[in-house]
C-alpha cells in the first residue's frame, strides 16, 4: 500500500495546470462505443479511472491507441459483444455508462452493478426506468448482473424524479440512435453533461438543451467519428483553489473555465480569499484570516458535493461556527473522523456537519476514505503543524493526475512512499 507523507506549514505559490475533467472523460470514453469511426479524444486526464475504462473498452474489442499522455484514439468498430464481464467493471462506478452505450449500439447490454466511491446507497433505478421508457426490458439477475434487452428503442418523454447526473447521461447514450424524439425533463445540468452532448453532436447526433433541465434528443441512424477535446476538470481546479486559500497562498490555476467554478469562488470569497478571474485561469490568494460560512451541496449550478470535503477543511480552521448540509448523498461525512484525528472540532448529525473553527490542525496518520475525502486530507495536511501520513491513496489517484508533482511545484512538502508495507517487512526481517 502506497502513502503520501506531507510536512505542513508551507504556503502554495505559483501556477498549476488543470487537466481534463474526470467525470466527462469517464462518460465520453464509453460513448465512443456508439461511434461509426475512429474517435480521437484530447485533454484526457492521466488518472487510473481513465486507464480502467479504456481497458474495459479494449476487453470489449475496441482498438485503443495512446497517442500521448492526454490523447487516446479509440476505434470501436470491432466491438462485437454487449457483455462487459471483466472484473474491472465491478470496481468502477462509471462503468454504468456501458449500459447506455451498449444498449444504444446493440439494443442489448449485460453489465455488472457498478462499484466506485461509497457514500451511501447509490441506486441505478432511474437509469433503468429511463431505459424501460425507451422500450428496453431491464432486469437485475442474481449476482448483480444488469440485463437490458430491446427489439427497437423508441424515443419517449421521460421525467427524472431525482436530478441524477448518471441517469441523464445514460438516457442520452441510449436515446441518441433511438427512433424519434426523446424529451428528458428535470435533467442534470453539470458541465460534463454539456461536454458529452457536444461530443456526440460532433459525431452527428442531434441533442439540444444540454446544460438546461430539458434535453431533447432526436435519434439519428448512425454516428461517425470525431476529434474532441475534453473540458477542464472543475473539481480538480476547485481542489487547488481551496488548497491555495487554505495555505494563505497565491496560485494561478490555469486551463479552467471560470464560469464552471462560480459556486466555489463565491464560498472562497465569503471565507476571506481573493479570487481573480481571467479568460481561462483563476488566481486565488488570501492574506486575511479565514472566516466562516454555511454551505449546502446541490446539483449544478449549486455548490458541488464533490467539493464538500475540501471546503470543510477551511471551515475546520475558520473563525467561528460553520454548518455544512449535504444535499446529494446520504453518507458523505466519513472524512470528518479523519479530520478529528488532526484536531478538528466537528460533529455530524445525518446530512449535517457542524465545524467549530480551531486555531490549528496537527499532523496525524489518516486515511483517504474516498476520492474527494482524500483530497481534503491533503489540504488538511498542507496547513497542519507537523507531519501527516495519508493511507489508501489509490482513491486519490483515481481522480487527480500528477498531484504530488503539481503540489511540489507550488511549494508543498509532499512525497509518495511506494509499497511501504513491503519496506517495513524487509526492515523488520
Ligand atoms: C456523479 C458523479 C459524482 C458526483 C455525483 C453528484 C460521475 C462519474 N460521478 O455521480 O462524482 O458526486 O454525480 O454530483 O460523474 N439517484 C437515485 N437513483 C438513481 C441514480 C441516482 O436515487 O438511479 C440519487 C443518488 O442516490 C443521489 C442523487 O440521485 O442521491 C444524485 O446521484 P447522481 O447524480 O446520479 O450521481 P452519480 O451520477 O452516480
Amino acid at each position: 500500500m502506497d502513502k503520501y507523507v506531507i510536512n505542513g506549514g508551507h504556503r502554495l505559490e505559483g501556477r498549476i495546470h488543470i487537466g481534463g475533467a474526470k467525470n466527462a472523460a469517464v462518460a465520453i470514453i464509453p460513448a465512443t462505443i456508439l461511434a461509426g469511426d475512429v474517435c480521437r479524444l484530447e485533454n484526457l486526464p492521466n488518472i487510473s479511472d481513465v486507464n480502467v475504462i479504456s481497458k474495459i473498452l479494449q476487453e470489449l474489442g475496441a482498438k485503443v491507441t495512446r497517442i500521448n499522455k492526454s490523447t487516446l484514439e479509440i476505434d470501436p468498430r470491432h466491438i462485437n459483444t454487449y457483455e462487459a464481464q471483466h472484473d474491472l467493471v465491478k470496481n468502477m462506478r462509471a462503468s454504468y455508462y456501458l449500459l447506455g452505450a451498449l444498449l444504444g449500439r446493440f439494443g442489448k447490454a449485460r453489465v455488472p452493478m457498478p462499484g466506485g466511491c461509497y457514500f451511501g446507497v447509490r441506486p441505478i433505478d432511474l437509469h433503468l426506468k429511463g431505459f424501460e421508457a425507451l422500450g428496453a426490458k431491464a432486469k437485475v439477475a442474481s449476482g448483480g448482473m444488469v440485463q437490458l434487452d430491446s427489439e427497437k428503442l423508441i424515443g419517449s418523454h421521460i421525467y427524472l424524479d431525482v436530478v441524477s447526473v448518471g441517469a441523464t447521461i445514460n438516457i442520452i447514450l441510449a436515446a441518441v440512435k433511438a427512433r424519434g424524439l426523446t424529451v428528458l425533463e428535470n435533467a442534470a445540468r453539470e458541465p460534463h453533461i454539456v461536454d458529452l452532448a457536444n461530443f456526440l453532436n460532433s459525431m452527428g447526433a442531434d441533442i439540444r438543451g444540454a446544460g438546461t433541465d430539458v434535453i431533447k434528443i432526436r435519434g439519428v441512424e448512425s454516428l461517425g467519428g470525431a476529434t474532441y477535446s475534453i473540458i477542464p476538470d472543475q473539481i480538480e481546479a476547485g481542489t487547488y483553489m481551496a488548497a491555495a486559500a487554505a495555505t494563505g497562498g497565491d496560485v494561478l490555476i490555469e486551463n479552467v473555465t471560470p464560469k464552471h467554478l462560480e459556486s466555489i469562488t463565491t464560498k472562497l470569497v465569503e471565507l476571506g480569499a481573493k479570487v481573480e478571474e481571467f479568460d481561462d485561469a483563476v488566481r486565488v490568494s488570501r492574506t486575511q484570516p479565514l472566516l466562516k460560512c454555511n454551505v449546502k451541496t446541490m446539483p449544478h449550478p449549486g455548490f458541488p458535493t464533490d467539493m464538500q470535503p475540501q471546503l470543510a477543511v477551511l471551515l475546520a480552521v475558520g473563525n467561528g461556527t460553520s454548518i455544512v448540509t449535504e444535499g446529494v448523498w446520504d453518507n458523505r461525512f466519513q472524512y470528518v473522523d479523519e479530520l478529528r484525528k488532526m484536531g478538528a472540532n466537528a460533529s455530524v448529525n445525518g446530512k449535517i456537519a457542524i465545524f467549530e473553527g480551531v486555531k490549528k490542525l496537527t499532523g496525524a496518520p489518516v486515511r483517504a476514505t474516498d476520492l474527494r475525502a482524500g483530497a481534503a486530507m491533503i489540504i488538511a495536511a498542507l496547513i497542519a503543524e507537523g507531519t501527516t501520513e495519508i493511507e489508501q491513496i489509490y482513491h486519490i489517484e483515481r481522480g487527480y493526475e500528477d498531484i504530488v508533482e503539481k503540489l511540489r511545484a507550488v511549494g508543498a512538502d509532499i512525497k509518495k512512499i511506494e509499497d511501504y508495507s513491503a519496506d517495513t517487512d524487509s526492515m523488520s526481517s
